[in-house]
């Protein structure tokens, strides 16, 4: 699937289990391969990450079995890979490539480490520094300073500079601690291979703390404490090693929290999220915070987290360090669209580095949305649309990272929106859509499809003036291409010519008037020259493509109601009430022929009936989006009914339907 469209949402509220975290199940994966003893975790997450490092661990020779769905029995290897020598891809897996590369800087073996191409444009340079200081053989294979990377065993440790001196004093390594703090974690966890005291002296500030804290933790859990001196030295003794705890239990991920946290805060909530809690291993919890502080209420237990909208009903703009909880502001800079005032989230440089360049990423994606966004090398400003302007429909672009396809989710609760290569969210978090989707409520839509002049046009405009509701004459947007091919001198049989005019259509449906290119046409597309070239475009399936998201944008609060011919079937396959509207062909025809007249446009009831014959037959005919009665639609034959009780019928409908729900 290319890409997915998220109706605009009413609500959201509900319960859902995280999917493990994956920091913590890819530090424990690679502590339970490296210790002695068998380890069982359970809880882990299944994602690309996780598989990029179970994948390296069993071709470095790990035994790894599962036990259960989410459970998996770790072999260790107390320190000693059985295979010396393999190619290993990391994919664009942080958390895998970075901990490996240090731990098989230090293992002995021969190794190469590559990724996809976005790996290797993410700097590794600080953390082979540090391991060149301890001996490590580490050579870059293309760009200097950047995977692939070929590693050797680490040269003989000389006497150490310190062991010469005192027995008792380490070895000290210096590294760079703010462009990821994935280069300390790599390089802490890989400290006890080696047999002498190891001290790491962080230069620069040290950036995303909690995640450092997380791996201590997952090292302590195996039995290696890490000596701290303040937050830039860190100590792990001589002869330090891994020794299994038996089970590991693996916290839900609280960076995919963050999006759930948000719906409760913008949907009205309560969202429950469980699998973290108040005493979670993991930073980024601390977005709950966060979003306390923009006026959400918040609720911590000791294994769920629980957010609803602010009592006062609107959330405030936020000004946030966000060192603590890189992963999650991400989510911070959605909530800032439906705020009041602007949000300024600081000390983020770290997303440049990250799947994507993140911080160009979402400027780019929150100004297609209408929000006014200021971006720096370290921050990123962002102002909600103006007052009464709303958000727009818009196609959002995922480069390739999870975290832009999960958080620009949550904008659907002010607009539809198309999210482009949505499976990347199987990075961290496959059923993402799906949880989503159990949370929130779409705006609701009743489809009204039929044959032409059957009516359905002026019952759906009615029954939406009833209801108050949006309305879209989908039929239109066909017309309009057909007009816009014609004007621009192409054939209506040019298959690619007219999807290229439906796909840039400069039409406009405000206060009731249709624009094209700013001239009213609503009488021009009318014509029966233009209702058969409508008839003709929309079999073009290049045409129906590109003139989806479009029909879809029009599902706005507080509901829908469209009319056509597929309505029911492919646009809005979701539905709450569909209905198949007709009419004998001789009505419709007799219909058509007053309307004509009453215009004072000529007309022949013999044509008339001819041209709809021919239009139903190509419209139920064609291949894609035929015209037929979906098997859970209503059907309305309004040979012999007014419209006052067509209308009637169709709200009867729609009122059974809301009484159910
Ligand atoms: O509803 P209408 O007569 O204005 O539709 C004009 C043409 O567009 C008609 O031939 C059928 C086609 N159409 C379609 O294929 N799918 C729709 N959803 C709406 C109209």
């Amino acid at each position: 699937m290319d890409f997915l469209d998220l109706p605009q949402l009413v609500t959201a509220g509900g319960s859902v289990r995280l999917p493990g975290s994956k920091s913590i199940s890819n530090r424990v994966l690679l502590l339970a391969a490296l210790a002695e003893g068998e380890t069982e975790v359970r809880q882990l997450l299944h994602s690309d990450d996780t598989a990029r490092m179970l994948e390296t661990l069993r071709t470095l020779g790990v035994r790894i079995a599962t036990v259960a769905e989410n459970t998996l029995r770790v072999s260790g290897v107390a320190g000693v890979f059985p295979v010396r020598r393999a190619d290993l891809f990391l994919g664009n897996a942080g958390t895998a490539l970075r901990p490996l590369t240090a731990v098989l800087a230090l293992a002995g073996g021969d190794y190469r480490l590559a990724g996809v191409a976005r790996m290797h444009e993410r700097p590794i340079a600080d953390l082979v520094d540090g391991l060149r200081q301890l001996g490590a053989e580490i050579s870059y294979l293309e760009e200097q300073g950047f995977p692939p990377l070929a590693i050797a065993p680490p040269r003989a440790p000389a006497t150490p500079r310190s062991l010469a001196l005192d027995q008792a004093a380490a070895e000290v390594v210096t590294l760079r601690g703010d462009v990821s703090s994935q280069f300390l974690s790599g390089l802490l966890m890989a400290l006890p291979l080696r047999a002498v005291a190891t001290t790491v002296e962080v230069v620069g500030e040290l950036i995303s703390r909690p995640y450092v804290d997380l791996t201590l933790a997952t090292m302590a859990r195996f039995g290696v404490s890490v000596r701290r001196d303040g937050s830039q030295r860190f100590t792990v003794a001589a002869d330090s090693a891994y020794h299994s705890p038996g089970v590991v239990e693996v916290e839900g991920d609280a960076s995919s929290a963050s999006y759930f946290l948000a719906l409760g805060a913008i949907g009205g909530g309560p969202v429950r999220v469980a699998g973290v809690g108040r005493d979670s291993l993991q930073g980024d919890v601390r977005f709950a915070d966060a979003l306390a502080a923009m006026g959400a209420t918040i609720t911590f237990g000791a294994d769920c987290i629980e957010a609803s909208a602010p009592a006062t009903g609107k959330l405030r703009g936020i000004e946030l360090d966000c060192n603590h909880i890189p992963d999650s502001a991400m989510t911070l800079a959605i909530v800032a669209l439906f705020a009041e005032g602007p949000s300024t989230l600081r000390n983020i440089a770290s997303w440049r580095v990250k799947e994507t360049d993140r911080i160009a990423a979402m400027a780019t994606e929150l100004r297609k949305l209408g929000a006014t966004v200021d971006a720096g090398d370290d921050f990123i400003r962002v102002w909600p649309p103006l007052k009464g302007q709303g958000l727009r429909p818009a196609v959002i672009d995922t480069y390739d990272d999870h975290r832009m396809a999960m958080c620009f989710s949550l904008a659907a609760l002010a607009t539809p929106l198309r999210i482009n290569n949505p499976q990347t969210v199987a990075k961290t978090f496959p059923d993402y859509f799906a949880c989503f989707a159990k949370l929130t409520q779409p705006v609701p839509v009743v489809a009204i499809d039929g044959t032409s002049a059957s009516g359905k046009g002026t019952v759906a405009a009615r029954v939406a003036a009833a209801l108050g509701w949006h309305y879209l004459d989908s039929g239109a947007l066909y017309r309009l291409t057909a007009l816009a091919a014609r004007r621009a001198g192409v054939d209506w049989h040019d298959e690619a010519g007219v999807a290229a005019i439906a796909a840039a259509l400069d039409a406009s449906f405000a206060g009731g008037a249709m624009t094209l290119s700013g001239d009213d046409v609503g009488d021009a597309i009318r014509s029966e020259e233009i209702s058969a070239g409508a008839s003709l475009v929309a079999a073009i399936p290049a045409v129906r493509a590109a003139l989806l998201f479009r029909q879809r944008a029009f599902r706005r609060h507080p509901g829908l109601v469209a009319d056509g011919r597929d309505m029911g079937a492919v646009v809005f396959p979701d539905s709450l009430t569909k209905v198949f509207l007709t009419a004998a062909v001789e009505v419709r025809a007799e219909r058509r022929h007053k309307q004509l007249i009453e215009k004072g446009i000529a007309a022949n009831i013999a044509a008339l009936l001819r041209d709809l014959r021919e239009r139903d037959e190509r419209d139920s005919q064609r291949s894609v989006a035929p015209m037929q009665q979906s098997a859970d639609a209503e059907l309305l034959d309004t040979t012999n009914l007014t419209i006052a009780s067509a209308v009637g019928q169709v709200l009867d409908w729609v009122n059974k339907v809301s009484e159910q729900g």
